[in-house]
């Protein structure tokens, strides 16, 4: 059985000293997608060389929504990393199942029994990127599976978006929070749930003022820019993802969240690569490229909110806390440095790979 660690305790921070360089112990991203295939090659060091562990998303084509898929999709992950040049046991990925109608208690059972495989993502029917064969109506369909979820201390990360046409774009994830995840919860108290990649103010408060074991990450993307930046001198395909950016107070909660006392609140980068040419397009993918440089993005956000002292907490101590995982041992140490973001990265054949903010002078460097 996975470790339930209930939210009403707030674990001392250790706070670091800042000057120009900033040492905090190991960050782990617990929201990326690394793909598969030749991308999943191009990206993984990306990921493996700031984190420690990542949870991987299963939003695949297929998606992962087996057990048995999960640790294929595992081994695949480790040998692209090897073949990056990646140090064998420096990276450790974290698995997490695609949830769908049919998801089986059974199956449940077994991640709870197989190392490695740490939770299980709720993707809403056409809420994001190879979203197709998600749920409908969970709280429908997933009824017995929910509750072998809680049973068996297996986390259930949300895409917290309604998928609803009639509701705005901007305000899907507010409507979620009413619709979803309101009853979701009050139907099944102890499960434990991630929030993922929260956008807005509704959705930093209800996690902030919730009972019972509830956390959420928040993307480099979302703390840094509102949604000015997908329309600025132009439309910028780069600057869109799912859940979109929001307007300028939802930003501004968001930092507040980040960079509060609140052990609730963690990295997720959401880092999602498309090739180029999927992203400058008539119907563009969603989906930032920041597994390169999220580091420098995070100090950039809590530096201009005047509390990098917390970004340790944010990035490397809440987030095993909440999954009841050990804190990583090794230290990372981020200088003020400038840095330029490349223009472009070499990704799959044929096309290239656009990291978010590309060109941009960014100030602080993780030192290598
Ligand atoms: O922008 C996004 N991209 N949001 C998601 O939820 C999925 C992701 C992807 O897989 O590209
Ligand atoms: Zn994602």
């Amino acid at each position: 059985m996975k470790t339930i660690n209930t939210m009403s305790i707030e674990l001392k921070e250790h706070v670091p000293t800042v000057g120009d360089t900033l040492t905090i112990i190991q960050p782990d991203d617990w929201h990326v997608h690394l793909r598969d295939g030749a991308a999943l090659e191009a990206v993984v060091a990306d990921t493996a060389r700031h984190y420690a562990r990542a949870i991987v998303m299963p939003n695949l084509q297929p998606p992962v929504t087996t057990v048995a898929h999960a640790i294929q999709y595992r081994e695949a992950i480790l040998k692209a990393a090897e073949k990056a040049g990646v140090a064998k046991g420096s990276f450790e990925p974290l698995m997490t199942l695609y949830l769908t109608n049919n998801t089986s208690a059974d199956e449940i059972v077994r991640v709870s029994e197989t190392p490695g495989v740490q939770a299980v993502k709720l993707y809403p029917a056409g809420a994001t990127t190879h979203s197709e064969a998600g749920v409908t109506d969970i709280l429908k369909y997933c009824r017995v599976t929910l509750d072998m979820m809680q049973k068996k201390g297996v986390p259930l990360l949300v895409h917290g978006e309604v998928t609803d046409p009639e509701i705005d774009i901007f305000d899907r994830e507010a409507v979620f929070i009413d619709r979803v995840m309101i009853p979701l919860r009050a139907d099944f108290p102890e499960l434990k749930v991630v929030f993922e990649h929260i956008t807005t103010r509704d959705g930093a408060h209800y996690v902030r003022d919730s009972q019972g074991p509830i956390a959420a990450t928040i993307t480099p993307q979302h703390l840094l820019y509102n949604r000015n930046a997908i329309f600025k001198g132009g439309i910028r395909p780069h600057w869109y993802c799912l859940p979109i950016l929001k307007r300028e107070l939802h930003r501004q909660a968001l930092v507040e969240a980040a960079t509060s006392t609140s052990p609730r609140f963690f990295l997720g980068t959401d880092s999602a690569p498309h090739a180029k040419g999927q992203k400058e397009a008539a119907c563009g993918c969603a989906g930032c490229y920041n597994a390169l440089h999220a580091m420098s993005l995070y100090a950039s956000a809590f530096e201009q909110a005047g509390q990098l002292n917390r970004l340790e907490a944010f990035a490397s101590t809440r987030g095993p806390d909440f999954y009841g995982l050990p804190r990583n041992t090794k230290q990372m140490t981020l200088k003020r440095q400038n840095y330029v973001v490349p223009q472009y990265l070499p990704f799959i054949e044929g096309d290239t790979l656009v990291p978010l903010a590309a060109g941009e002078t960014l100030t602080w460097m993780v030192a290598e």
